[in-house]
């Protein structure tokens, strides 16, 4: 099969919709990462994106509609709290969860009795959502396990060959995935933290809990237990106070005759000395940069030496998630 990439043309749209039609698989841009979408009412065409991902069995899809999408066709009981966060934010990156009406493939919630949906803002996710006209269930188009894709290059480098099509929009400019809000409570809670932060919920729902999973309890957000966001190389991981440790070890990796890399926020460049990958400079830039830089980082070098950004709270909350699960080291959020 041949994979191309197009903008979101009347001639690409026309050919996704009939893919999608036909129980394929298309990837498309978001504003967040690059989605991998199927028809979320066809249980093979969701079989075969868990296939295409290798994705585990248990680890469900969100679904993703247009803008003018009435969600009482998925989902019921939506709080007045969820209500108001819907109005503050959508479209946008914040995907919510509610007690499914039972009408898109069971495949989707992986058995589950909730859904998650979310409305993209991205142009690309919008003309393709409103041309096919179906509820689309979309992960990351990623391969399991892998970085998450922020241009549709990196789509490309995962799926040559096995999709038929990606549409670009360019790259992502949120750059981590949507925030997961479970909304099936009194009040609502982030399952998992994005650009939408804990902050800004608080701001309209007043209050915002954050899950936080014990040890042996079964996820309520079941793709936050799996290992994820993993560069292809090596990788090691320091704080900013271990930052003599981090150079004894790209000291040690170039005289192993290796190509070691820094990964780290700006203001940490002039410090260090050798090659390394620029974070950014502020949360929102780092958002934008961090799988970027992942999968540039598993290109170029050997051992990526990545030293954990200070700041906290905001968008950090999401930022060093991600950035704790790529260098599997532990992290609180
Ligand atoms: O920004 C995004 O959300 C991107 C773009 C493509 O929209 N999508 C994305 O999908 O990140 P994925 O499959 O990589 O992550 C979906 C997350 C997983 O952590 C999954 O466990 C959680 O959403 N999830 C999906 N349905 C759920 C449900 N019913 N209850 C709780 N968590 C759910
Ligand atoms: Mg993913």
């Amino acid at each position: 099969m041949i994979t191309r990439i197009s903008p979101p043309d009347k001639k690409a749209l026309a050919f996704a919709k009939e893919e999608i039609a036909r129980g394929g698989v298309v990837a498309f841009h978001t504003e967040t990462v690059y989605g991998l979408g199927a028809n979320a009412f066809d249980g093979g065409a969701v079989a075969h994106i868990f296939a295409l991902k290798g994705r585990p069995a248990d680890n469900p899809l969100i679904v993703h509609v247009h803008r003018d999408y009435d969600l009482s066709a998925l989902v019921d009981d939506i709080p007045p709290y969820a209500k108001a966060l819907e109005r503050a934010f959508l479209p946008g990156p914040l995907t919510m969860v509610y007690p499914s009406v039972g009408k898109v493939s069971p495949l989707v919630s992986c058995g589950l009795n909730t859904l998650a949906v979310r409305v993209p803002s991205s142009e690309t996710a919008q003309a393709f959502l409103r041309t096919v006209g179906l509820p689309i269930a979309a992960p990351s188009a990623n391969k399991s396990k892998h970085v998450s894709p922020v241009t549709a290059r990196h789509v490309y480098d995962d799926f040559q060959g096995e999709i038929p099509l990606i549409l670009d929009g360019g790259a992502c400019s949120g750059g981590i995935e949507s925030t997961v809000l479970d909304c099936t409570g009194d009040v609502p809670q982030i399952l998992r933290a994005g650009l939408v932060t804990r902050e800004m919920i608080e701001s309209v729902a007043g209050k915002c809990a954050v899950y936080r999973m014990r040890t042996g309890e079964k996820p309520k957000s079941p793709g936050m237990a799996h290992q994820h966001y993993a560069p292809k190389c090596r990788t090691a991981c320091f704080s900013a106070e271990e930052r003599e440790k981090a150079r004894l070890c790209y000291e040690e990796e170039l005289r192993a005759g290796g190509t070691p890399f820094y990964v780290c926020e700006r203001a940490l460049l002039p410090f260090l000395s050798g090659n390394a990958l620029d974070l950014g400079g502020d949360p929102a830039e780092m958002a934008a940069r961090l799988y970027a830089v992942l999968r540039e980082g598993e290109q170029k070098a050997t051992l990526l030496i990545a030293i954990e950004p200070k700041e906290r709270g905001g968008v950090m909350d999401g930022v060093l998630n991600r950035f704790c699960r790529a260098f599997g080291r532990d992290h609180e959020t």
